[in-house]
């Protein structure tokens, strides 16, 4: 961080999206690169106290165990990636895109605790109170122990968690709040660390659950500085995509429980509702028989997930042919289309590939690198991967598959839902889970057991 400037200026410069400073304005932050985001701050006057300690360091086995347990919040998929629910005096920020459901997935939250009997206090910043009330409305979520307030001023916002004295307190969002006492506009990264910094001592002090709403911009990172993530003691991510229903809620940091959780909700008239059976509602729509289809088995943390991919390759007489890839990594799949070209030998230029992940589901994983190949292989063949088979494996770039992790869990799923037979790279170890497994060393050897080599 650059702190060499002109000792006499008053104020410093921060980059409002990776909270660099630079001692004079500048068009282009030094530490990111981009344009337009320094924003003046006042520089706090440097401290080198030296105080008695509030209390006396003690022996780690000495240390009490944790006696706080967390309150069921009524929505059973939250409760899943909390590990029971909220702690409180724990704060939790959950951030997803715009539009995507935080304002109703935490009005539905907050509706359970208060029909639990805790009182609630909902401080919306950005919408009035009226819109909240009707959104509630909706979601059955009319509860007279959730208290309202519209509210942008920090202060003021610890004046009403002053006057009611909740157990649970979401603020709707963080980024919309601000201190007036700060020279800083609302939104700057000193106005929401600092904002943030008073809700989470406030969350101590009183022992209240703290939830604060945080926008995440297109890259998926959370707007304003990455500090956020580190006062609060759990990060939610909330995301899905806009054109389909489903929608995901992980846990990215979380002090009192694992990250290995995912909820699912599918976002309808009244509100969010729990997914109980995920893998079959995206096999619902599933045509058996249609060549370029095939099943995988994904994980989502400890959940496993079957998910159907679909590629459509076409030829074409363009000098650039098209690569599309919907909810699968882009880069992996040009990858797979030069070990198909290569390890294969067959000449992928003159052909457009389309590839999916079907429901809106996004599937990054490694894990997917076999289906995806044998879906494209598929679609070129003209030859239908039967509707029983699943696949799992990464490919390398020699054509060679390899293991993945939690296979026996992504399996036992596939039988569940009534797959016979998996193809699986070589290495994978002996289990039983009800179908059969059938181990191959190359994508070659996949291709040949499932009769798609083209060249025949
Ligand atoms: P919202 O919770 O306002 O999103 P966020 O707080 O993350 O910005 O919800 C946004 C979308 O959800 C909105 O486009 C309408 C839709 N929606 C439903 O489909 N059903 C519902 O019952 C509700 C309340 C919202
Ligand atoms: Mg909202």
């Amino acid at each position: 961080m650059s702190t060499i400037g002109n000792p006499k200026s008053r104020s410093v410069f921060r980059c409002t999206a990776c909270a660099e400073s630079s001692p004079k304005w500048v068009g282009r932050c030094p530490g990111c690169q981009e344009w337009n985001t320094l924003v003046e701050e006042a520089k706090s006057a440097p401290r080198a106290r030296v105080l008695a300690p509030s209390s006396i360091a003690v022996p780690i086995t000495d240390v009490p165990t944790d006696a706080t347990h967390p309150m069921s919040t009524g929505v059973g998929e939250v409760d899943r990636v909390l590990g029971g629910g909220l702690v409180p005096g724990s704060v939790t920020l959950i951030g997803g895109e715009p539009g995507v459901g935080k304002s109703t997935l935490l009005l539905q939250l907050l509706a359970g605790l208060a029909k639990g009997g805790a009182k609630c206090l909902y401080v919306s910043a950005e919408e009035s109170a009226q819109q909240v009330r009707r959104r509630a409305e909706r979601l059955d979520a009319l509860v007279p122990s959730i208290l309202l307030a519209a509210e942008t001023s920090l202060p003021q916002i610890m004046g009403h968690i002053e006057a009611v004295r909740p157990a649970v307190v979401v603020v709707d969002s963080v980024q919309a709040v601000f201190d007036p006492e700060l020279s800083s506009a609302a939104g700057s990264v000193t106005q929401v660390r600092e904002c943030a910094h008073r809700l989470v001592t406030i969350a101590k002090e009183r022992d209240i659950a703290v939830v604060l709403v945080g926008h995440v911009t297109k890259e998926g990172a959370l707007a304003g500085p990455r500090v956020l993530e580190h006062v609060v003691d759990t990060v939610l991510a909330f995301d899905g995509d806009r054109h389909h229903s489903l929608r995901l809620l992980r846990a990215v940091k979380h002090r009192y429980g694992s990250t290995q959780e995912l909820g699912l909700f599918a976002m309808g008239e009244t509100g969010l509702d729990p997914v109980d059976d995920p893998s079959h509602m995206f096999l619902a729509d599933r045509r058996a028989g249609v060549a370029g289809s095939v099943v995988v088995p994904t994980l989502e943390g400890r959940r496993p997930l079957l998910i159907e991919l679909q590629a459509l390759v076409s030829p074409t007489s363009a000098p650039q042919p098209r690569r599309s890839a919907q909810g699968l990594d882009s880069g992996r799949v040009g990858m797979l289309i030069a070990v198909i070209a290569q390890r294969l030998e067959l000449p992928m230029a003159g052909f457009d590939v389309f590839t999916l992940a079907v429901g809106g589901a996004r599937v990054p994983e490694p894990a997917a690198d076999l289906g995806v190949a044998l879906a494209i292989l598929s679609s070129i063949s003209g030859v239908p991967i039967p509707s029983g088979v699943t696949a799992c494996g990464e490919v390398g770039l020699g054509g060679e598959l390899r293991s993945v992790t939690g296979i026996e869990r992504r399996l036992a799923e596939a039988a569940r839902l009534g797959f016979d037979t998996a193809l699986v790279p070589a290495s994978t170890p002996e289990f039983n889970v009800g179908l059969t497994v059938e181990r191959v060393s190359t994508l070659l050897d996949a291709v040949e057991r499932l009769d798609l080599d083209p060249r025949r």
